[in-house]
Parts: structure tokens; C-alpha cells; sequence
């Protein structure tokens, strides 16, 4: 589980983010699965009482492990938009 500092202050809670990408980075180098998981956020409360966690505003959480190559949702590709679509290039 990935939490934002209390204060909500956007330049910190991009730390968390720019963490949590190199994170999934380093899983992947390692031939480790993941799955980061927005949804969770939604049941915060839920998550805080079971996992005994104070403060914070959760972002979200990761699942990981070892993938099977053999289970049909593991062959699921949901493809990217096109560069176009998501970046502009100033000069
Ligand atoms: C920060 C973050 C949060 C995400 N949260 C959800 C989520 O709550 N529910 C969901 O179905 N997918 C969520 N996704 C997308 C999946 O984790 C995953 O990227 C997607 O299923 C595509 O799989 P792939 O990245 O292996 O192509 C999230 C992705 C990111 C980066």
C-alpha cells in the first residue's frame, strides 16, 4: 500500500508516484509481476483497520508475484494509447 502525506501537498504525493513507477520497474528487471490497484483507495478505511495503519491518505496498492504464464487473464494486453494521445512536445 502506497500513502500520501496527510497534508496532501501535490509535490510530495508526485514523490510517492515517481517511487511506486521505479518500483514497478525494479519488479519487472527482476522477473517479478505487478499489478498496482487505484481501487483499493476507495476501501481506505477498510485497509487501515485491517492492516493497523495510521495516518497517511492511501493512493493505492500493489499486488505482486510471480505470474503464470498458463492462466488465460495473464494473456490479457490492454495496449496503450499512442504517444500522440498522451504527450506534447514543446519547444
Ligand atoms: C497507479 C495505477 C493504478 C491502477 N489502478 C487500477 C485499478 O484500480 N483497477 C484496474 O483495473 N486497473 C488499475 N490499473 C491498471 C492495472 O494495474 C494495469 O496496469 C492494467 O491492468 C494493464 O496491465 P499492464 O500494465 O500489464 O498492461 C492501475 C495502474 C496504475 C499505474
Amino acid at each position: 500500500m502506497l500513502y500520501a502525506p496527510e497534508s496532501g501537498d501535490p509535490r510530495l504525493t508526485a514523490d510517492v508516484g515517481m517511487y511506486a513507477q521505479t518500483l514497478l520497474l525494479a519488479m519487472a528487471a527482476y522477473g517479478v509481476a505487478s499489478c498496482p490497484q487505484a481501487l483499493l483507495s476507495f476501501y481506505a478505511d477498510t485497509v487501515r483497520e485491517t492492516l493497523g495503519v495510521t495516518g497517511g491518505k492511501l493512493l493505492f496498492g500493489i499486488s505482486f508475484g510471480y505470474a503464470d504464464p498458463a492462466a488465460t487473464i495473464n494473456a490479457v494486453a490492454v495496449g496503450r494509447e499512442p504517444m500522440e494521445e498522451t504527450t506534447r512536445f514543446h519547444r
